[in-house]
């Protein structure tokens, strides 16, 4: 595996699952793999579980990992093409990465959406020069359009609590003050739709992500319709495809409460985390015992080992 940015990288989601489990199972099996080799993690936006996970991911597999926060403390980047760098960004994009590249065997990268420019998020500029200049594989920790290592451990999560063999499983929009990128539900509905699930999204008007994620399916707007008799909700919000990253609801109704997950069948509350509590979820949901969050988080090192180790064994 030369680089992960999408459910499209993994032989199959089958294998993808049984990799996932054998290191969960096992998680210090393997520690050969990574012996010697380093990984360097790049973070141009903040993170608490794909920084922590990860690294105890590499950690699992016998490697070194570096942890650079572009923002805070390297030189600020320039990740434009022919721009004359006369203004507060003195190192170009096009430097940076063969120079990072030089000290590691892996590089992983979080580049979030800018919300500014449609065309360029979804071409995943940036992710995507990483991949042409780093000559060594690059995972994605959250680009622009989507977020792998999390919809991974989705799918592992639900694999482990689903009580039926195609769980109805919902996507839902919820209000958030900021203007957020789509990465997270693109991904879930790419990874989804690769499963035998019945998948429901559900947003108000407005919110609809991008066709080349939702293929077919087509929005339910009806909250209270979509999620009768679900057995998973995960919640999160995004900021608008269409009119491009605004925000046009901010509307409370949407927020996760007991109301809705009574109509559920008792579902298994999900979220990838960091959750506004009271504006995505209510206390009382994210607190009951079908919350799931926090065991999806944990999940989050699963996946990123099943990464890491089909990469290490790619650099034989
Ligand atoms: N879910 C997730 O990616 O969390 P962080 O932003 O804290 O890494």
């Amino acid at each position: 595996m030369k680089k992960y940015t999408s459910v499209h990288d993994l032989p199959s989601i089958k294998e993808g699952l049984k990799i996932a489990f054998d290191v969960k199972a096992n998680p210090f099996a393997h520690q050969h793999l990574g012996k010697n080799k380093t990984m360097i993690l790049l973070f141009l936006n903040s993170s608490l579980r794909t920084r922590l996970s990860t690294q105890k991911a590499a950690m699992n597999l016998g490697m070194n990992t570096m942890v650079l926060d572009v923002n805070q403390g390297a030189w600020k980047l320039e990740t434009e093409h022919g721009v004359i760098m006369d203004g507060d960004k003195p190192e170009h994009l096009l430097e940076a990465i063969p120079v990072i590249a030089s000290y590691c065997d892996i590089i992983g990268v979080r580049a979030f959406a800018l919300l500014e420019n449609r065309e360029e998020d979804y071409n995943e500029v940036i992710i995507n020069q990483f991949i042409k200049y780093a000559g060594v594989p690059v995972v994605s920790m959250e680009a622009a359009t989507r977020h792998p290592l999390q919809s991974f451990a989705d799918l592992v999560t639900i694999e482990e609590y689903k009580k039926t063999p195609k769980p109805k499983v919902v996507l839902t929009w919820a209000p958030h003050p900021r203007a957020l990128p789509q990465a997270v539900a693109n991904s879930f509905v790419e990874w989804m739709r690769e499963t035998d699930y019945e998948l429901v999204v559900t947003h108000p008007k407005g919110y609809e992500l991008a066709p080349e994620f939702m293929g077919n399916l087509k929005p339910e707007y009806d909250q209270m319709k979509a999620f009768e008799g679900a057995d998973f909700i995960y919640a999160k919000n995004w900021s608008a495809y269409g009119d491009y990253g605004k925000i046009l609801s901010k509307d409370m109704d949407w927020c996760v409460s007991k109301r809705q997950m009574d109509v559920t069948n008792n579902a298994k509350f999900m979220h990838c985390l960091p959750v506004r509590r009271n504006m995505i979820v209510s206390d009382d949901v994210i607190e009951s015992e079908n919350s799931i969050v926090i065991q999806q988080a944990a999940n989050r090192t699963v996946s990123a080992q099943a990464v890491l180790k089909m990469m290490l064994e790619s650099l034989k």
